[in-house]
């Protein structure tokens, strides 16, 4: 019959091959240019592996490996406890929202209106929702490669055009003020950076970001900061870029610094005057973040609660002060010192040409998951791989050990 189409039923344990399932309807282009993330692939073959018995050392992994310290966790029972659990405002918890304006007060001695603050899905809801308001199709995003993936995937979803500034280890990773003049063009929307920054870790110092805020208000353009690692930066103090003017757009997170990955809670800061639209479409978008995790993050702020994530932002630090020189003695490259987030993005080029392969190498022989270059963009990628410090000290230096094994053995390669 035509136009009849038949599902096949899958197997559970059966991964997905949507390829061969025909389809009821085509695919939207917007779907089909969205491209998977490479580490699952890596992840998958990880558990496979520990399926069959064998002992990974995860340093693939992009959240925190603690757990959600006690006081917020006491206070989500608590809350829970009363049973009523509806939704919220769009914009969040009035408490949470003037929580949030606390922190930026104590920790930055800077007055930020709590109606300019939006609590979010996760920062992954902030960055949705600030591109949703601010891109009409055809606008371009200038983003920085390597970079933060999902970025360019959101802006393609709302039909913006995501532009790669490529950047390299002598500006620390960042763009500068001159690129982003060069790449500018009449579509321009604005520039995304983070700090510290998905893959390499590096940051933004107050100046760099201040030149790049004024240079793309010069061009009338949009300034989007990614401020979700914030926190975690080691010998350096924490800034924000709220400091630099009202007119910036920042995203932040309870995911990483906080240690609340799972529970899905981030916020936005908008310029005033915008705190409507991002209203209407977090409205349809979400209805609300989860009410259970923003009363949870109620007690995210409080000192007691600070003293636990002090305590394991200098073990962070702690284990990137171990890996960076382990893996300067193993021949890898450690071109940008990494001074916030928890990762180390290595330059493989004088142990292999291809850090795909090298990943592979060292999940199958040494039994250590790494996520290659390839996730973050088309700027070299083949030449690093990232590292990232979410597990313990001491498996750590097992993952080490097993590299030099690898790396000595040479087989395989
Ligand atoms: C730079 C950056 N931005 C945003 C996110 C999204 O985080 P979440 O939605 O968990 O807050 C991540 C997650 O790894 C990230 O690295």
């Amino acid at each position: 019959m035509p136009g009849l189409v038949v599902f096949r039923v899958r197997a559970h344990h059966e991964p997905a091959d949507t390829s061969r399932i025909p389809m009821p309807a085509p695919i939207a282009l917007r779907c089909q240019q969205i491209q998977p993330f490479h580490v699952m692939e890596l992840l998958r073959r990880a558990r496979e592996l520990e399926a069959d018995g064998r002992d990974i050392v995860h340093m693939e992994v992009g959240e925190p490996d603690f757990p959600t310290p006690a006081p917020i966790v006491e206070a989500a029972s608590r809350f829970l406890a009363g049973g009523q659990v509806h939704y919220t405002g769009s914009l969040g918890l009035p408490a949470l929202r003037e929580a949030i304006a606390g922190h930026y007060r104590e920790r930055f001695g800077l007055d930020v209106d709590p109606r300019r603050i939006a609590v979010t899905p996760g920062a992954s809801g902030a960055l949705m929702l600030a591109i949703a308001a601010l891109t009409d199709p055809g606008d371009v995003w200038q983003i920085p490669d390597p970079g933060y993936p999902s970025n360019r995937h959101f802006v393609r979803a709302f039909e913006g055009v995501a532009r790669a500034v490529a950047v390299g280890a002598e500006t620390d990773f960042q763009p500068t003020p001159e690129q982003v003049a060069a790449a500018w063009c009449d579509r321009c929307r604005g520039l995304m950076v983070a700090s510290p920054a998905n893959p390499t870790g590096t940051l933004l110092d107050n100046g760099a970001l201040a030149r790049l805020a004024e240079t793309v208000r010069a061009r009338r353009g949009v300034m989007l900061v990614d401020e979700i690692y914030q926190g975690l930066s080691y010998g350096i103090e924490p800034t924000t870029a709220l400091a630099l003017g009202d007119d910036l757009f920042v995203v932040n997170s309870f995911s990483k610094y906080f240690g609340m990955t799972g529970w899905r809670l981030g916020w936005l800061v908008v310029p005033a005057g915008y705190e409507r639209q991002i209203e209407k479409l977090a409205q349809h978008f979400f209805i609300c973040a989860s009410t259970v995790a923003q009363h949870a993050a109620l007690a995210a702020f409080a000192p007691g609660t600070r003293e636990i994530l002090e305590a394991r932002r200098q073990e962070f630090a702690e284990r990137r002060d171990l890996l960076l020189p382990a893996l300067e003695a193993l021949g890898f490259g450690i071109p940008a010192r990494p001074n916030g987030a928890f990762y180390v993005y290595a330059d493989v080029s004088r142990l292999d040409d291809d850090s795909e392969a090298l990943a592979r190498r060292l999940i199958e022989q040494a039994g250590v998951a790494t996520t290659p270059g390839l996730d973050f963009g088309n700027h070299w990628p083949r030449r690093f791989l990232r590292f990232a410090y979410t597990t313990a000290r001491s498996r750590l230096e097992e993952g080490l050990e097993r590299i030099a094994g690898s790396l000595r053995s040479g087989a395989g390669t």
